[in-house]
């Protein structure tokens, strides 16, 4: 398979990329150091209808494959990784969701504004109790005539604490534990608040957050999909939005080898650039390799996606390979910059603390091969 682009798509690739330097990059280490929630890089992203990129026409947006939303997705991790998760939760996740299970009238209520980025949608499964074990959810929705009152807590919501609407599961059968149920819910809902906001080890500027739902009344119209059919949404939505997160792994690995490179060609040991060094070069040709793989797997998976082929297992293989990956090349970038990479005037020292979470979040390693094993065992 020769793996090129379309037109269209190296159209979009060299648009973000382009956006990326002129716009994202002069701001992103402001933004991380500071902790702070990127609103003003997202407005412009809005104005330019990168938002929108997941959302029809018809509903105000730019719709583009899949395939293009992840090249996205890897050309902005290649600048600031804490943006990337924020806008692949926001397409992949929310927007998608909505997309593919929305009533016309929820699609109309809410895809025009996330498309212009005034409203920024999360996605929440995850609880204190329930991260791999994702159907052992404690969260309870209850119909209560027209409406429906969720009382839980959930955690780890990525863009929680800015996100205008956010898809919630929740349970809603106390006989069977997988009847889950996906939910619309407004911050503005009453009994809806945002308890904390995690410090992490890296993804400073990705706000991520845990929510209590105390009685929150939410009208039924906003039930998402089937009752009882939100683990099925939940999985098929995470199968697409892994793909973003291989890429996300790979535009962040891209960083840290396009780092890697030039300190090696400036930093000179033993009377030239350590970049004549043979052990070097072997770091660097393992960091390109890697990176290529990881690449070629998530090109794959969301090619099959786009072809509206299965590619569960294809996904949780690019995710598995990228983020792990990823984690093998901060590593050695970082190990090529000596001391230096462990101070905080080097990017690989950022880099290196980003990369832990890609292998954890949207489903850990051993979660992954889970659903490549099972896939596996279907055949
Ligand atoms: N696509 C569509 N439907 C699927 C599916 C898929 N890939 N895989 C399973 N399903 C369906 C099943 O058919 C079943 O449907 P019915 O209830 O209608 O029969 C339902 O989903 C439940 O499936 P399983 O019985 O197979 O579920 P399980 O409890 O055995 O779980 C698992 C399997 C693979 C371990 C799964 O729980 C899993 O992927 N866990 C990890 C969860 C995860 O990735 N969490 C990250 C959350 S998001 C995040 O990280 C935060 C963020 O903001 C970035």
């Amino acid at each position: 398979m020769l793996n090129e682009l379309t037109e269209e798509q190296q159209m979009i690739r060299d648009m973000v990329r382009d956006f990326a330097q002129k716009d994202i990059a002069p701001l992103a280490d402001k933004y991380e150091n500071e902790h702070a929630f990127p609103d003003v890089i997202l407005k412009k992203m809005g104005d330019l209808g990168l938002l929108g990129m997941g959302v029809p026409e018809e509903f105000g947006g730019c719709f583009s494959d899949h395939f293009s939303i992840f090249l996205a997705v890897e050309e902005i991790s290649r600048v600031m990784p804490s943006l990337a998760v924020i806008f692949s939760v926001h397409c992949s996740l929310f927007c998608y969701a909505l997309n593919h299970y929305g009533t016309p009238e929820q699609k109309a209520k809410y895809l025009p504004p996330a498309a212009r980025g005034e409203l920024l949608g999360a996605f929440s499964l995850t609880e204190p109790g329930a991260g791999s074990d994702a159907t052992n959810l404690k969260t309870k929705a209850v119909r209560d005539r027209d409406d429906y009152i969720i009382n839980g807590t959930k955690a780890w919501v990525t863009t929680g604490s800015a996100a205008g609407a956010i898809i919630v599961f929740a349970r809603t059968s106390e006989a069977d534990r997988k009847k889950l149920s996906a939910f619309i819910v407004e911050e503005s809902s009453p009994g809806y608040h945002v308890t904390k906001i995690e410090e992490k080890m890296g993804l400073h500027a990705s706000q991520t957050a845990e929510i209590l739902l105390d009685n929150c009344r939410i009208p039924a119209s906003n039930l998402l999909g089937e009752e009882g059919k939100g683990a099925a949404i939940a999985l098929n939505c995470l199968d697409g939005s892994r793909i973003g997160i291989a890429a996300q792994s790979v535009g962040l690995s891209q960083r840290a080898l396009d780092e890697a490179l030039k300190y090696a060609q400036n930093r000179e040991a033993f009377g030239k650039p350590i970049a004549r060094l043979q052990a070097i070069q072997m770091k660097l040709a393992d960091i390109a390799t890697d990176l290529e793989a990881g690449r070629l797997l998530w090109h794959r998976a969301a090619s099959l996606f786009d072809a509206g082929k299965p590619f569960t297992k294809e996904a949780a293989m690019a995710k598995l390979f990228a983020s792990e990956a990823a984690n093998r090349i901060v590593y050695e970038a970082l190990q090529i910059h000596g001391g230096y990479g462990y101070s905080k005037e080097f990017k690989i020292e950022q880099l290196y603390r980003d990369a832990r979470v890609l292998s954890i979040y949207e489903g850990t390693s051993e979660i992954q091969r889970l659903v490549i094993a099972r896939e596996l065992l279907k055949q």
